[in-house]
């Protein structure tokens, strides 16, 4: 039975401010996960504030709001089998250091904030996602 489904990848401000964009975008799609849209955008914090609200009694909260909107981001539509779940083992643990080797955030994560990606967790907040970024 084919799955295929979209989810929602930010590339965060640590990896773009490195110049890390392409070499995000090629592990994508060397995994079958194509690119259907994608844009650079520099958010606002209230905006930020507003695609993270699910977090928002998490004492990080606050300090994550300021960090994405910190500086441009990537947004992007993945399309592929499965993709809400390749994505993540794409992009390994939250915390780098917890991460599985060629994983994006061991490769390129600085530390749990820094951690270079974001990915969409579930079918319904894929849907939320994107549709934050490319239907408003
Ligand atoms: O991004 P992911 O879904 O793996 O993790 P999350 O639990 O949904 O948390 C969202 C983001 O908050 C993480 O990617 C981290 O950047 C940040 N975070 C943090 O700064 N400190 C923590 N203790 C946990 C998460
Ligand atoms: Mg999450």
């Amino acid at each position: 039975m084919s799955n295929i489904e979209q989810t929602l990848s930010i590339i965060k401000p640590d990896a773009v401010e490195r110049n890390l964009i392409e070499d995000i975008k090629k592990i994508f799609t060397e995994n079958n996960l194509s690119i259907k849209e994608s844009k650079k955008i520099h958010i606002s914090k209230d905006e930020a504030a507003d695609f993270y609200k699910v977090h928002q009694s998490k004492p990080f909260y606050n300090d994550l709001c300021l960090y994405l909107s910190s500086g441009p981001i990537v947004v992007m539509i993945l399309e592929g089998k499965n993709a809400i779940k390749e994505n993540r083992k794409l992009m390994g643990a939250t915390d780098p250091k917890d991460a599985e080797n060629n994983t994006i955030r061991k490769l390129y994560g600085i530390s749990i904030d820094k951690n270079s990606v974001h990915g969409s967790d579930s079918l319904e907040n894929a849907k939320k996602e994107i549709e934050f970024f490319f239907k408003s």
